[in-house]
């Protein structure tokens, strides 16, 4: 199950999305969730504290969740400070990951990452949909995407560098060839389709903040189409993000070209979720073993017939 991101090896193909599990409250609430992910990813850290956007929330939508958390984080001298040491503690390789409204933001947010122990890649979040500026506004301009990319490849020496990027975008596999021309590692796709909903009796917005994030199953061919796009447009790694409920989902995401998946609001429900997505993916490759694989399928049918 051993699979390379980029120079980044992990065990197993699955990780958790940026910002859908506290590891350090569900270890202290006996639940071992770090134990069951390849690499425990973050929340978005950004260079000031934040308290995040009013509530409520999230909202639960048909076959989704909306969400306008906005970026809540103790800010990156805390981060360090309190948080970085509890998370290493968990034994786990770890990906943080940063956020910002301007470029140098980013880039000094790498260079104060890029020495601590026990981290194994960075994750540039440029594809926040819920705040007023940065993030999806860098994450949707591919000369924006190219230059954070690159600022943060320098400033974080020998550290890895994911994008994850956003599907609201006209063409994600511009922003995926923007990045790799910036010097990324490997592409997280996606983050979050745009999304709002109201209340029935009220017609009053159902999130507080300015924006919403759609995720969960509704979301999950959008972000199959977008890997496919990535994988057409790059030949970075990629990791899947979008839907994953299943070992099913997961090998739907190889099958469109990445390499390893994220797990995130079918956690919120079943928080060991990661382990069951690895064993079931774990039987289904087994049992698929000599499928071929979709590039192989590709390159197949893409070869002149030899037939008389
Ligand atoms: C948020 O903090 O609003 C969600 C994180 C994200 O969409 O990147």
């Amino acid at each position: 199950m051993t699979v390379a991101v980029g120079r980044v090896t992990l065990e197993h193909p699955v990780v958790n999305g940026s910002g859908t599990l506290d590891a350090l409250a569900a270890e202290a609430a006996g639940l071992h969730v770090a134990a069951e992910l390849a690499a425990v990813v973050t929340k978005t850290v950004t260079p000031l504290p934040r308290a995040g956007n009013p509530p409520p929330r999230i909202a639960e939508t048909p076959a989704g969740m909306l969400n306008s958390i906005g970026l809540a984080n103790p800010g990156i001298d805390a981060f360090r400070s309190t948080v970085l040491p509890r998370m290493r503690a968990l034994g786990r390789p770890l990906v943080v990951s940063i956020g910002g409204f301007a470029p140098n933001q980013y880039a000094s947010l790498a260079a104060a990452l890029r020495d601590e122990d026990g981290i194994v890649a960075l994750e540039l979040n440029v594809s926040c949909p819920n705040v007023e500026s940065g993030c999806l506004s860098i994450g949707s301009d591919p000369n924006e995407t190219r230059s954070v990319t690159a600022r943060c490849a320098e400033a974080a020496g020998d550290l890895p560098v994911w994008v994850k990027l956003s599907p609201n975008v006209a063409d994600v596999g511009v922003m995926a060839r923007a990045a790799e021309e910036g010097g990324a590692d490997a592409l997280v796709a996606v983050n979050t389709l745009r999304g709002a909903a109201f209340d029935r009796a009220s017609g009053a917005p159902l999130l507080g903040g300015p924006g919403g994030g759609l995720s969960g199953p509704a979301v999950r061919p959008v972000a199959l189409s977008a890997v496919a796009a990535c994988r057409a447009a790059t030949s970075l790694p990629i990791v899947g993000s979008g839907g994953v409920g299943s070992g099913q989902d997961a090998l739907a995401f190889l099958d469109a070209g990445a390499s390893a998946v994220a797990v995130g609001t079918a956690a919120f429900r079943e928080p060991l979720l990661a382990r069951r997505v690895r064993e079931e993916l774990a039987g289904l490759l087994a049992a698929g073993a000599g499928r071929p694989s979709r590039a192989e399928s590709r390159a197949r049918s893409a070869q002149p017939s030899t037939a008389a």
